[in-house]
């Protein structure tokens, strides 16, 4: 019998350099010795190996690593400094000048910023495209596209990507697919099943879970992270082994936390959709998400971040965010303690002016829902969304 999503977070690395210690030993060593010169030389040239060199790869990561890859469903994986470092390594690693890459209209700030910034710097053209139409995919196509980067659901719409028909269509051109799974997680949807090549995740969200760990992660075929960590030599975005081992101790209770972050995004982004302060909820779980079939077709639950345009926009958004009792002004997600933010101030530092209104309404506000009781979120949303749409008293 092929164990759950529960048993192989707790037990798929005890192979991965295993000592007698029931808690995983922290190899807090930036170098590793060998016996003789040819050992030496083997490690030295194994791709995310673990007695080398940690920018090289070290047992922390190995050990993290075949989580992720466990769970994605994938024949290996790969762990970085943070999500920006798997993007920009796997980029880097998978284009050249003279390529051209498609990416999303909606998608996180720092990608966005990575095509419309930097590739185009490197002589690596870029179509970005509304994903939620499939054959603006096939539109965009070009003989000289290598890679597409989708992210599902993305990061602050929620608009879903169709996972398995962008696979097609690469596959039979040859062309490479990376799917950001961040919001989705492994526990509710898995884009290698639908034919995506990588999986990338910002595991400083979900995957940890606790937000003390800045850290990336990729899973895909061997062959394929052969590349990228080669390149990955070169970036040297090597994430820390305690925060390596931080990252696998959150992740052995994700299948915990998941059911509750998606209890909890479910039932905020239904009482916040009947608020009369409430334009528009995007949350891909509720039924009037223009995409909320393809979403059911793909995923098994709909996470914890929902995001919420108000009738009052820049400035009703900034006040129910100062009314919010448990959710604090923060620019991260994925955490047991819920968080929530203006991407349109948020992502100021990335984007500019002309590409942050392209990108995202002003009045927006991108609640992640923690792991806190349902309860709780939902009756603290619904006063502050009240107090945030009442006019002050004259
Ligand atoms: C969907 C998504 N992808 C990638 C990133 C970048 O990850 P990191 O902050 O770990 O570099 C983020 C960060 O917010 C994100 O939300």
């Amino acid at each position: 019998m092929k164990p759950g999503k529960s048993t192989v977070t707790v037990h798929a690395d005890r192979h991965v350099h295993p000592d007698r210690s029931v808690a995983r030993a922290i190899h807090q060593s930036a170098a590793f010795s060998a016996e003789d010169a040819e050992t030496f030389a083997q490690r030295a040239v194994e791709p995310r190996g673990t007695d080398f060199y940690t920018r090289f790869g070290n047992p922390n990561h190995a050990q993290a690593a075949v989580v992720v890859a466990e769970l994605e469903g994938t024949e290996a994986a790969m762990v970085t400094a943070s999500g920006m470092a798997a993007l920009t390594t796997a980029v880097l690693a998978l284009v050249s000048a003279g390529d051209h890459v498609i990416g999303q209209q909606s998608t996180y700030g720092g990608t966005a910023s990575v095509l419309l910034n930097l590739t185009p710097r490197l002589g690596v053209t870029t179509t970005l495209v509304d994903q939620r139409d499939p054959d603006a995919y096939a539109n965009a196509l070009t003989p000289k596209t290598r890679l597409i980067l989708v992210e599902s659901p993305s990061n602050p719409l929620l608009q879903i990507t169709d996972l398995r028909a962008v696979a097609g269509l690469a596959r039979a051109r040859g062309v490479i697919t990376l799917a950001d799974n961040t919001f989705a997680t492994p526990l509710n949807q898995r884009p290698a099943e639908f034919g995506i090549d990588l999986v990338m995740h910002s595991a400083t969200k979900y995957l940890n879970g606790h937000t003390d760990v800045s850290a990336g992660a990729l899973a895909g075929p061997a062959e394929l992270l052969d590349r990228v960590w080669d390149t990955g030599l070169l970036t040297g975005a090597t994430l820390g082994p305690i925060d390596a081992w931080l990252l696998l101790r959150g992740i052995r209770t994700l299948p915990l936390r998941m059911p509750r972050h998606n209890d909890n995004g479910l039932a905020l982004a239904a009482a916040l959709d009947e608020h009369p302060a409430v334009h528009r909820v995007h949350y891909p779980g509720l039924d009037s998400h223009p995409q909320h079939k393809l979403a059911a077709d793909q995923m098994s639950g709909f996470g914890g971040v929902l995001s919420v345009e108000f009738t009052g926009g820049y400035d009703m958004a900034d006040a129910f965010l100062g009314h919010l009792r448990y959710a604090r002004r923060s620019a991260s997600l994925g955490g047991v303690e819920s968080l929530a933010v203006h991407p349109a101030s948020m992502w100021r530092g990335m984007l500019n002016d002309q590409q942050l209104t392209d990108a995202v309404p002003p009045g927006l506000v991108r609640l992640a829902a923690g792991t806190e009781d349902t309860d709780d979120l939902v009756a603290d949303a619904l006063t502050a969304a009240d107090q945030a749409s009442t006019p002050p008293a004259l």
